[in-house]
């Protein structure tokens, strides 16, 4: 029986030189691969209550979207600067392999919201620890953070949990 883990492949020196890059789209193109990852996301947090679901760009959405419908909760973007249409809060962070803004629009959450925020990969933990930044400053707050990947390598994880973060992931 295939693994989570199986499905997805490692390409060297993408983005940049030196950097080994975990692509998911073999996993997400594997119909049993992607309901597997689902299935698995999900479940640490049955029965439990969950308002909404935010995913992180751009692997995040896909994920995020498939988790809210299984959840039938809304879907809330967090998005790279100059994407989103209306009125925003920006966040500073830095990645593995850059610096970057993130924004979510002001209306998004509602203040006491309980938030399930989930991407691909966790890695030195930037784009989450913005994001759950963003979140908590709409007053709504961060049930979980769920991804498909964890390199605890790069400090992500211990990043999150010092934050008081419920960290799950499927693999490394
Ligand atoms: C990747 C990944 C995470 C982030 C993890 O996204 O999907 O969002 O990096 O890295 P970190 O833990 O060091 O912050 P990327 O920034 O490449 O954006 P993309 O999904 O829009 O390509
Ligand atoms: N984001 C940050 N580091 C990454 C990696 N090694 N693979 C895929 N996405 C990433």
């Amino acid at each position: 029986m295939k693994t989570v883990q199986d499905y997805i492949r490692t390409i060297p020196d993408f983005p940049h030189e030196g950097i080994m890059f975990r692509d998911v789209t073999t996993l997400f193109a594997d119909p049993r691969g992607f309901r597997m990852a689902i299935d698995q996301l999900l479940h640490p947090y049955a029965g439990q209550p969950i308002d909404r679901v935010v995913g992180l760009e751009a692997r995040g959405f896909i994920l995020g979207g498939a988790i809210a419908h299984q959840l039938s909760v809304g879907f809330v973007p967090i998005r790279k600067k100059g994407k989103l249409p209306a009125k925003c809060i920006e966040q500073a962070y830095t990645l593995e392999y850059g610096e970057a803004i993130v924004e979510i629009h002001d209306d998004a959450l509602k203040p006491g919201e309980r938030v399930l925020m989930v991407d691909d990969l966790l890695a030195t933990g930037g784009t989450a620890e913005a994001g759950i930044k963003l979140i908590e400053r709409l007053g709504a707050q961060v049930t979980g953070c769920a991804f498909v990947i964890d390199l605890p390598e790069l400090g992500g994880r211990a990043k999150l949990e010092a934050l008081g973060m419920d960290v799950h992931a499927l693999c490394a």
